[in-house]
Parts: structure tokens; sequence; C-alpha cells
């Protein structure tokens, strides 16, 4: 029995889909832990893409059990919308290959209302959310008036607790100019997706400990990334929810005694999407160049993202916060003809020189990126499958990287498609 915790190292985006798509195979359980559909998980097979918000990248291996653990929010129209995508594919032949937690909390139409106005109503002080009504929806499952999945199989229950959590809305919604509530349609809207979603509702942490006393192998797959955790992230522009790994086990609900190894994953650059501080970002030629060629525009939100340099002082961090036993290292065939590349070693901040991701907003915000700079590679590495046959200048920044960030590269991609990967350790291993 071997347990995997797959996070990002970055601002999301890190390629956390083809990974635990290509890792699943020797998984019998891939669970997601935390965050919503402002997940987008793009997996590419065979050059057919498929993008995943809230199913688990797990799916489309037939042998995989796929579990949407209590710490997600869920937004019920989207998960049915995949589900229903995937049976029309036959990908999905049977529900039992998806479970829902009934203790998940439920992102409900004024949660996505209040995000939107919210961000609408900052300006130039907006966070940049992806507007799914992920924030909104966390806030009421630690105000303890939240909605979970269970709760729309009980239709009678539902009206009243709808009914008292929309008295709490109501102000700030016509304070933000939203439209009035409709609770009752609301109602008739959650009843319904109850009755969809019955067949895939179940006790997921259970499933999860049977699995693992009968020595199964199980992916945890995390979303967003470390620096959008709302504790070790770039506050306040981060997302709601805790994504590091240590997550997994609260999210999920096992011990972390029950956790083996952790996957680090992490682009061979840095891209961020939304607001906040970005040091190494190079708004110029070479950002756009990142952009084009590695089509970095988001999964879910169309949003172009922004690109800079690999930051090692972010990976050193991002390991220590995560205790990663491997990195995999996406998207390297997308530096192929940049002549110097760079990668950030360290960080200025007020004239000072530090190796550490700071503690402050205003001090990450102040970070003159150090740089070292490393001859680049000009082949199209995208059909190459073993790290020797990378050419030596991509094959010694990977090895930089490693030595920088302290940690074994595991795993190297080199295209969007699921056979564009490079082994070099098994990161399952128990
Ligand atoms: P929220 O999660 O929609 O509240 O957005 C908060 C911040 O996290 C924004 O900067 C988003 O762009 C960012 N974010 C949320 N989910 C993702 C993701 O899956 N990839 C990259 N950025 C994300």
């Amino acid at each position: 029995m071997a347990t995997l915790v797959a996070v990002g190292a970055q601002w999301g985006d890190e390629g956390k889909g083809k990974l635990v798509d290509w890792l699943a195979p020797r998984a019998d359980l891939v669970v997601r832990f935390h965050g919503g559909n402002n997940a987008g998980h793009t997996l590419v097979v065979d050059g057919e893409r498929t993008v995943l918000h809230v199913v688990p990248a797990g799916v489309l291996h037939p042998g995989t059990i796929n579990l949407i653990g209590p710490g997600v929010v869920v937004d019920p129209a989207v998960l049915l919308g995949e589900i229903q995508a995937l049976v029309a594919r036959g990908v999905l032949r049977d529900p039992a290959r998806v479970r829902v937690s009934g203790r998940a909390h439920v992102i409900l139409p004024w949660h996505k209302a209040l995000d939107l106005a919210r961000e609408r109503a900052a300006g130039a002080g907006a966070i940049g959310t992806t507007g799914r009504g992920i924030g909104p929806a966390y806030e009421d499952k630690v105000a303890r008036r939240g909605i979970r999945v269970a709760d729309l199989l009980a239709p009678e229950p539902l009206r009243e607790q709808l009914e008292r959590a929309a008295d709490h809305k109501r102000p700030e919604l016509a304070h933000l100019g939203c439209d009035a509530l409709d609770v009752g349609a609301i109602w008739r809207q959650a009843v319904e997706w109850g009755r969809e979603l019955e067949p895939f509702v179940d006790h997921t942490g259970r499933i999860l400990d049977r699995a693992l006393r009968d020595g199964r192998n199980v992916l945890f797959e995390g979303a967003q990334g470390t620096f959008l955790d709302v504790d070790h992230g770039t506050y306040p522009y981060v997302t709601s929810s805790n994504c590091v790994a240590g997550a997994a086990c609260a999210g999920a609900g096992i011990g972390p005694t029950r956790i083996h190894r952790v996957l680090g994953i992490s682009k061979a650059y840095t891209t961020r999407v939304g607001s906040g501080p970005f040091p190494s970002e190079e708004t110029g030629e070479l950002g756009e160049q990142l952009r084009r060629v590695g089509e970095e525009f988001g999964a879910t939100t169309g949003r172009p993202r922004r690109c800079g340099w690999l930051d090692a002082v972010m990976l050193r961090e991002a390991a220590s916060v995560n205790g990663f036993t491997g990195l995999a290292i996406n998207k390297l065939d997308v530096l192929a003809g940049v002549a110097e590349l760079k990668i950030a070693t360290a960080y200025r901040i007020d004239g000072k020189l530090t190796h550490e991701f700071p503690m402050t907003l205003s001090e990450i915000e102040r970070a003159e990126p150090v740089y070292e700079s490393h001859p680049g590679f000009s082949e199209d590495i995208t059909r190459c499958r073993r790290k020797a046959e990378l050419p030596g200048n991509a094959r010694r920044y990977v090895e930089r990287v490693e030595a920088l960030a302290g940690v074994p590269v595991e795993i190297l991609s080199v295209g969007a498609d699921r056979d564009a990967t490079i082994a070099c350790e098994d990161p399952f291993r128990a």
C-alpha cells in the first residue's frame, strides 16, 4: 500500500491534472480534498482534451474510484454536468466510480452572486477570483451555517435551512445591488440536484479507510497551489482553502500517519492568474512568449496567465511547507528556444539579500529577484521519453532546479499529452 499526495508548488495551474491522470493507473483511489470548481484540470489523451473542475482526474481510468472529500465545496450543477458529460462519452459507466461526500459543502447561487458582486465593488483592489463562489461558500462553512451535500437529500428540513441562510445573505446582496433572492426557486432546484446526485453521495471517509486497510494505493489530488493556500500563500491574494499537503488529511478524513509520499508539482517556469505579488514576473517579450508557447490561459476562466521565470525561493518554501519527497517539473518543452534561462535564487528586499520566502505581503511586493543564468536549449524535446534523451542544457537545468529545491525530480513533462512524460523515479513506491 502506498499513499501519495500531489500538490502544486506555485500559484496553481502547474499541470496537476495531467500528472494525476498519468499516475492514476497505479492508484486504486483518487481523492480530491479541497477547493471546488475554481480548479480546471486539463487532461490530454491521444490529442483529446478533457477539462475537469470537480471530478478527480483519475476518472479516465476504468479501474479507479474517484472520491470528492468533505473538504471540497461542490457546485451541484457543475458536478452533475461533468458526470453527465463523462457518462455520455462512455467514460463513466458505473456511478460507484465517482463518490461525493455527504459532508462536502454546497456552493449555492448566492455564493456565486456575492463572489462576483464583491469583486466588482472592490475595483482595483479585487482579488481576481474565479467568480465561482468558492470564498463565500467556505465562509458559510466556517460560520456553521452552510448547506452540505447530504442536506440536499432531505427536502423539508432543507427548505428551512435555505430560508435561514437566505435571511443572512439578503442585506449584503441588497447592499451590492444584486437581484432579490427567490428562495422557493432555489429550494426546488436544490431538491432536484439532490435527486440527481443521490446515487453518488457516500461516506467517502469510510471508503478511504477501508481501502487503506485493504492495502490499496491512494492518490490525493491537490488543487490550486501552495502560494494560493489561505495560511501559507500570498494572503489576501489566495483562495479560501488550505492547498498544502497537510490539508489532504483533514479534507479527506485520514490521519497524517497514513501519508507516505508528497509530490510537489511545478512548471519549468512560473505563472499566476489573478492579482497579487509575483517577484519573478516578466511583463515583456519573454512573458508573451511563455504565454503563447505554453498556452497560458486559464482552464476555468480563460484569463491570460501572468508568466515569469522559475523561482527557487518559492520552491524551497513549498518543499518545506508540504514536506515534498519528490518533484514533478512540467512544461519543460515550453522553454525550448529561450536562449538564456534564468532561475530566481534569492530576493533583495530594501537592499538586503534573503534566500527565504518573506512572511508579509508588503515584503513579497518589494522583493526583487536575484537571478542565476543557464544556457538554454533549442531542440524540440516533446518526443523524449528518457532523461538521457534530453539535450545537455535541458538536463543541467533540471538538475540545477533539483539542487536548488533540495528535492529529487521524479517526473518530467515534455508536452500536454499523457504520453509526453519522463519517469525518473516511481513516485508511488511504498
Ligand atoms: P477563488 O479560489 O476563485 O476565490 O480565487 C482566489 C485566487 O485564486 C484568484 O487569484 C484565482 O485566480 C486563484 N485561483 C483559484 N483557483 C485557481 C486555479 O485552479 N488555478 C490558478 N489560480 C486559481
